[in-house]
């Protein structure tokens, strides 16, 4: 876990400000990421466009200055801009195209009770944490890997467990709570057979106990098995399309009722979904399913509420995690707290719990809902979506075992790099192109700093796939050794360009922006079908490292496209690549064979290159032996 020092500046403030690049160097590398990407003549019409923007006097000026502006003003120019087109103007269903999850280790639960007291450990977990956040107790993370050492922006950790992501008609809306230290939150929402339940975790100031949440759920398990009080499945309509919900929503709100459990949901501190037995093997792939949508209407699908920012699945058979809003943080800030209260649960002193006299506390109130037969077709089609989400998800995880990162490292490479190169091979191998190629790289060395991108498909990764997929030239060893370095050294500068912030995705975006603020028409780069396809994200990858046994993954971002989310390890690397079913251009079981037989080939070409330089060297250190100096 990177967090080293006490923090002493946990304020943003001392951090400097996102940078806004160079106008011409942005529009050079643009030039440089789409060319070898796209027909010779098309390139030529968008090349055309963007010198006429960049042109002296030209409209890139104008945008570019009022940007400059803009920086001075704000704390953080493209934070607004991005999560807006990165997030809450998406109309997409959050389950699967948007929410990553941390699928946890598989627990073996002896009994329900056993499942419970897990639960109660992970609430009892988030207060502890929680508390650490509202005291900025928790240490400053510093960067690792490029150039290391720099203290990174917290500000995401604060939105953890006071977020909440209201859906709209046109655009969603990310409200967070101010002032959650003086002012806080005090239930959590438990979520049980499609029933939600307010679950008080501080009574007369004092928060409960593990022992006395635990009593709690207990209560809450039984309630839900009550028959006759049972609601209507009111989560569903959580998992439809950002507009059918927002919608939906308005229905509701027209009741008193249901306004004031809307109300209670909106404000707790995180959901706690029990679920049931999914009766599904607990395969890692299988759990990352169930993780990412629940299984449908006919599983837990609708034992969640996804607006809220953090929920825990427990499920009776073991299979546990935890489901984000993805809009007010990245999954480095989900990974350190998943961390956390995975080592919280697991070494709860729980005899300490049960001696603790337990209070006699009220039982937990249940959610009511209004119901008509307006709303009743609502369930019934959010049902039938969510349905279609979990039929077209075609996941597969695999466990990469022959090296992991300690081999890359020994190569003198940037395991990173290396794993964004192997991912283009197995592209290549599976399609005989590359394709636009988004890989999230953090610009937490910034203020509020959120990421931007890096497009790995670089020229130099298409000429090493090129040369290790050529069945007519048959390019030698070193040859393609040579274009395996160029490919990395290509993708680690462009890495390092990005968390410098200089990347070109969000300056993009702050100048398309910048325009409809102004009221001006589109500039003509941005109508332009090569700038939108280039915005297409095909292959969507993320690397999401953790030092204990879990893992994170995500659905595609394109009904054509691949999620792919890697955990590099000292000696293995997990990969979670997710497609769609409906796309006849995709297959994940496909891409994570060409993936696996791809590393394997990298393996042996760096293995042959070692061998000959030792071999050199071998024959370079005998000479002075045989003449005897
Ligand atoms: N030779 C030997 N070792 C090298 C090396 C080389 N040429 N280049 C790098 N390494 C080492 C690093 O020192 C580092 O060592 P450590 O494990 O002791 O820290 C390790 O290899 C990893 O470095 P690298 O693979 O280059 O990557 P990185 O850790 O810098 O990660 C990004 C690169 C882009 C993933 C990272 O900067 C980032 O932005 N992460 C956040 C991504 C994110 O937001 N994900 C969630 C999205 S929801």
């Amino acid at each position: 876990m990177p967090l080293l020092e006490r923090n002493t500046t946990g304020d943003p403030k001392g951090l400097p400000k996102v940078p806004v690049p160079p106008l011409k160097q942005t529009l050079d590398t643009y030039l440089r990421c789409v060319r070898h990407l796209v027909k010779a003549e098309q390139f030529d019409k968008t090349k055309a466009m963007v010198e006429k923007f960049g042109a002296a006097g030209g409209v890139g000026e104008v945008l570019q200055k009022k940007l400059l502006e803009r920086r001075d003003k704000m704390e953080n120019w493209v934070y607004d801009y991005w999560l807006e087109d990165m997030y809450l103007n998406n109309r997409l269903a959050l389950p699967v195209n948007s929410s990553p999850v941390m699928v946890f280790p598989k627990q073996t639960f002896k009994d329900r009770k056993d499942a419970l007291r897990y639960g109660a450990g992970l609430i009892r977990g988030v207060l502890e944490y929680k508390a650490l956040i509202d005291t900025r107790a928790l240490p400053v993370e510093f960067a690792r890997g490029q150039l290391a050492g720099t203290p990174l922006c917290m500000e995401q950790y604060g939105r953890l467990f006071t977020s909440y992501r209201y859906p709209g008609l046109k655009t969603d809306t990310l409200k967070v709570q101010m002032n959650a230290a003086s002012s806080p939150s005090e239930h959590v929402i438990v979520a049980c057979k499609n029933q939600f339940f307010v679950l008080d975790v501080v009574t007369n100031s004092k928060p409960l106990t593990e022992e006395e949440i635990l009593s709690q759920l207990e209560k809450i398990t039984s309630m839900a098995g009550n028959e006759e009080e049972r609601s209507p499945p009111f989560g569903i309509l959580t998992s439809d399309g950002r507009t059918e919900w927002a919608r939906a929503r308005d229905i509701l709100t027209k009741d008193q009722t249901n306004r004031d459990s809307l109300g209670l949901i909106e404000s707790c501190l995180c959901v706690l979904c029990l679920d049931e037995p999914s009766g599904m093997k607990p395969s890692d792939t299988n759990r990352a399913l169930l993780m990412l949508h629940g299984g449908g209407q006919e599983k837990n699908g609708a034992n969640r509420w996804y607006d809220k920012s953090m929920q825990f699945v427990v499920g009776m058979d073991g299979i546990c995690g935890v489901v984000c809003d993805h809009s007010p943080f990245e999954g480095v800030v989900l990974v350190q707290c998943s961390e956390y209260l995975t080592k919280y649960v697991a070494g709860t002193p729980s005899e300490a719990g049960k001696l603790a006299s337990a209070r006699k506390l009220p039982a937990p109130r249940r959610l009511l809902w209004k119901c008509n037969p307006q709303i009743q077709g609502l369930f019934a089609a959010s049902g039938e979506r969510l349905q279609r989400l979990v039929n077209n998800l075609d996941m597969e995880v695999f466990q990469f075992k022959d090296y992991g990162k300690e081999f890359i490292k020994k190569q003198k490479m940037s395991p990173d790099a290396f794993v964004q190169v192997a991912l283009q091979l197995a592209f290549f191998k599976c399609n005989g192109k590359l394709v636009s190629t988004y890989e999230s790289a953090s610009i937490r060395r910034f203020r509020n700093g959120r990421v931007d991108n890096i497009r790995s498909a670089t020229a130099e990764a298409l000429a090493f796939v090129k040369s290790m997929t050529d069945e007519r030239t048959a390019y030698s060893d070193s040859e393609k050794m040579k274009r395996l370095r160029d490919a990395i050294n290509a993708q680690t500068n462009y890495t390092i360009a990005a968390i410098t912030g200089m990347a070109i995705d969000n300056h993009l975006l702050g100048l398309l922006k910048t325009s409809k603020e102004l009221n001006m028409e589109r500039p003509e780069i941005f109508c332009d079908e090569i700038y939108l396809t280039s915005n297409q994200f095909i292959l969507s990858t993320s690397q999401v490292p953790t030092t204990v046994e879990m893992f994170c993954c995500y659905g595609p971002v394109v009904p054509n496209g691949y999620g792919a989310c890697y955990n590099p390890q000292p000696d293995h690397i997990v990969f979670c690549v997710s497609s769609f079913w409906e796309s006849t251009q995709t297959s994940s079981a496909v891409f994570a064979k060409a993936l696996n037989e791809g590393l394997l080939e990298i393996r042996d070409l760096c293995n042959a290159a070692t061998k000959v330089a030792q071999d050199a060297r071998g024959q370079g250190s005998g000479k002075p032996h045989r003449s005897g100096t």
